[in-house]
């Protein structure tokens, strides 16, 4: 058993220093693409992931962390720095990790843009770590001034200590009546209990909302607001969780330096093109009853190579399907665009790729039908298909998705062997009728996928979407399908 658990600790520490390799690889890729020329037709900024574990759910430990790709590589150093301390962190807690633990670590990271102004890129990250029994869940913000090439602290932001203080006023007061809002709220709380019970938590706030750089982390200009995230346990027990207050921009706004102004004036949405695309569709004339097919499709992404595999299914004539995240399509709208446009098929992976069996069910609503309304608001119509994270699942999944729940018949494990040769081979090994996961975040997976063309083609396969692969079937919300 102990020989067992050590030596599945070195295959992750051998797996993590390939990566370590394949990330160097791809890290000189991509200085290509940087100078390259920016084509507007393409997303500014893009995803990139590292991911250590599968996606089946016998693996317990688990590291999945997406960070942006911008065309400043000042940001993108820093981002890859934080990152990868991140996944040190991960490593470290995986050395220790008890042979008796029955639940594994899981790391995840994602973030989102806030504001991407000519002067000012803001990213929100989410960090979370799940360790055994102990879960935390942390929001930072990163703030770079694109002028003079760097990373920026949230207090310069203000005209001088005292506005930020100021600021700060402004944020307690808030956080008083959010607080006290959900005292009065709460039904597992006495009416008699509730005084005594807020007063108790104001003695507690001080600490946390304090002009200080650590607790103003995350200030984020919205379009009306200004909101400030406060992280669990920064100002009230952590069963309240995050704590979100909102703040009037024309408040703000005096506070703010001049030369930064610019992060007050969030640019008019993008107007939604979603209802002009027409899918090409896939290759009507396929039988999948008379033909042997096999579908691909690609998880986690839209990532930074995606549009390279697009170029590559274009070239090839292929069509396969997409399970992609709410919160990557929100950054790489244009990627997922194409995608449509070219035929393929998008469909649903979660918006952040967490462990849904693990959620409460406002968290799997929310995972699920976050991700279908950014999908739909890109693509133009309601997403058809439900791929969960790790293929974990429970009644509350299946019953809150609604939708058809694809799985695979063949796992190439592409996280571990980022080596296109040896991908391309697992993947040729599809039976007919057959859907093969893959995922369009490693190089390596993109690079196996023309010769996993070419040699299930001339087996005879048919490379299909799964709409083809379905066709003439009656599919059922909330049913598990793993093959054509
Ligand atoms: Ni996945």
């Amino acid at each position: 058993m102990i020989k067992h658990i050590v030596l599945g600790l070195m295959a992750i520490s051998l797996v993590a220093c390939k990566n370590d390799v394949a990330e160097k690889v791809e890290q000189r890729e991509e200085q290509k693409v940087v100078t390259s020329e920016i084509d507007s037709s393409v997303d500014e900024i893009k995803v990139k992931t590292i991911q250590i574990g599968g996606e089946s759910a016998e693996q317990k430990n688990r590291f999945q962390a997406s960070y942006p790709y911008t065309a400043y590589d000042f940001v993108n150093n820093n981002e890859e720095r934080q990152v990868a301390s991140y996944k040190d962190e991960f490593m470290s807690e995986l050395e220790k990790v008890n042979e008796d633990a029955i639940s594994g670590i899981t790391f995840g990271q994602h973030f989102d843009i806030f504001t991407h102004t000519d002067d000012l890129l803001v990213v929100l990250n989410e960090q979370y770590r799940s360790l055994g029994n102990t879960f935390s869940d942390e929001f930072t913000a990163r703030y770079y001034d694109l002028k003079k090439g760097e990373k920026i602290s949230v207090v310069s932001l203000f005209k001088t200590k005292k506005d930020f203080e100021d600021f700060a006023t402004m944020a307690k007061a808030e956080v008083v009546k959010e607080l006290k809002r959900r005292v009065e709220s709460d039904e597992s709380l006495d009416e008699g209990d509730k005084a005594p019970y807020f007063e108790n938590l104001l003695m507690e706030i001080d600490e946390g909302t304090d002009a200080t750089e650590e607790n103003y982390r995350s200030i984020l200009f919205d379009k009306d607001m200004v909101i400030v995230k406060f992280n669990k346990y920064q100002v009230a027990p952590g069963t309240m969780g995050t704590i979100d207050i909102k703040l009037d921009k024309k408040k703000v706004a005096p506070l703010i330096k001049d030369e930064y102004k610019s992060i007050l004036d969030i640019p008019e949405e993008e107007k939604k093109i979603g209802s002009v695309i027409t899918p090409k569709g896939g290759n009507e004339s396929v039988d999948c009853g008379k033909v042997p097919c096999v579908a691909l499709t690609f998880d986690d992404g839209p990532s930074i190579y995606t549009d390279e595999l697009l170029d590559i299914l274009k070239e090839k004539g292929a069509k396969a399907s997409f399970f992609i995240l709410g919160k990557s399509a929100k950054v790489q709208r244009k990627t997922v665009e194409r995608a449509m446009a070219e035929g393929h098929t998008i469909a649903n992976h979660s918006w952040n790729h967490k462990d849904l069996s693990k959620l409460d069910k406002a968290g799997v609503t929310q995972q699920i039908h976050e991700t279908n309304k950014t999908i739909k608001d890109i693509i133009g119509e309601d997403v058809r298909y439900f791929r969960p994270p790790y293929g974990a699942m429970n009644g509350s999944v299946k019953e809150i998705a609604d939708m058809p729940i694809v799985l695979w018949t063949i796992d190439p494990l592409d996280w571990k062997d980022r080596d296109a040769e040896i991908v391309a081979e697992r993947m040729i090994a599809a039976k007919a009728n057959g859907i093969v996961l893959a995922h369009d975040i490693h190089k390596s997976t993109v690079q196996a996928v023309p010769k996993v063309i070419d040699a299930l083609t001339s087996k005879g396969m048919k490379i299909v979407t799964l709409d083809e692969l379905f066709k003439g079937k009656s599919l059922k919300g909330g049913t598990v399908y793993s093959k054509g």
